[in-house]
């Protein structure tokens, strides 16, 4: 059966051939789209049986290409940029994978609030992480290497997670809140990561980051779709003192920029899990978890119904 890797960010060489050794072990083949067009996406999925990808829209087009599609999975964690409702509709089981590129992510929130505090290294006299205070917006698997990392640098950690037990926090050291209002308001930093859902998106605007106490930093690097825009330039706008450094750029970037920096910064690409050791995790566990689907259907991770 042929197994279509589809990225248009490419993992790292060495990840890449490690999931062709799986896929081949497995006496399945491997094809690579990496770069590619929507045009090949709808081409190479003619034949695949099973499809691995990242950030890349897997919408019901490329499902009506795809009459031998069986399982999808992200490799990854977020699932916003693959339909699920059409996989069902498809019969064709999602999963993501868990936790396989967190570490990444977490560990540049503090590349990015080191920068920030730092003065985005111009030299100047900045300020340490030591002894303030994180919001953790989201207390899944990026979440918890936030706080783990947040403890290295002496930060107090608390914690905001609806679907998560106070006693899951408390065991890690970390402050449980239940209410976003105190995560903003209590935080020198807070930093999000929260899924873009029809219930997150453009949640974290105006009202709450005005909250927050003097030269704030917020940082996201989980989805643009979360901020209104139009409410975090008002704010910026009106409190000179806050910082906003995200891993994706925001729509306006541009005005952005021009209106706030230095006091805003944007990756150039999404790079948070664009590390060789995310590449290699989350793509080994995306090409065992694709096989094992089509060998047995383990569906562990399924993210649709
Ligand atoms: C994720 O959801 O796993 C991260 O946002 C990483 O996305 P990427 O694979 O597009 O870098």
């Amino acid at each position: 059966m042929k197994i279509l890797v589809f990225t248009e960010k490419p993992f790292a060489p060495a990840a890449v051939k490690a999931i062709a050794d799986v896929i081949n072990a497995s006496g399945n083949e491997m094809e690579l789209v990496e770069h590619g067009t929507r045009a090949d996406l709808l081409q190479a999925v003619g034949n695949a049986h099973g499809l691995i990808v990242r950030s890349d829209v897997i919408d019901e087009e490329v499902m009506n290409a795809a009459p031998e599609l069986k399982v999808i999975v992200r490799a990854g964690a977020g699932y916003d940029n693959i339909d699920l409702e059409a996989a069902t509709k498809h019969k064709i089981c999602v999963m993501n994978t868990p936790g396989q590129n967190s570490n990444a992510v977490a560990e540049l929130v503090f590349g990015m609030a080191v920068m920030m505090c730092r003065n985005r290294y111009n030299g100047t006299s900045g300020s340490e992480l030591k002894g303030k205070s994180l919001g953790i917006y989201a207390f899944g698997q990026v979440g918890r290497n936030v706080a783990r990392i947040a403890k290295g640098f002496g930060m107090k950690v608390q914690a905001l997670d609806v679907f998560v037990p106070d006693s899951v926090m408390e065991a890690e050291g970390v402050v449980p809140v239940h209410d976003v209002s105190d995560l903003f308001s209590q935080n020198d930093f807070v930093s999000l990561h929260i899924p873009a859902t029809p219930q997150t998106k453009g949640s974290i605007g105006y009202d709450l980051v005005m909250k927050m106490p003097k030269n704030g930093v917020l940082i996201n690097t989980a989805r643009k779709e979360v901020i209104d825009e139009v409410g975090l330039m008002k704010a910026l706008e009106e409190r000179p003192d806050l910082r906003y450094v995200s891993d994706i750029k925001p729509a306006m970037a541009e005005e952005f920029e021009k209106r706030f920096s230095p006091r805003v910064f944007f990756t150039p690409k999404k790079m948070g899990a664009q590390t060789a050791e995310a590449n290699f995790n989350a793509g080994v566990a995306a090409a065992e978890q694709v096989i094992a689907y089509l060998k047995e259907g383990w569906n562990k991770y399924q993210v649709n119904k």
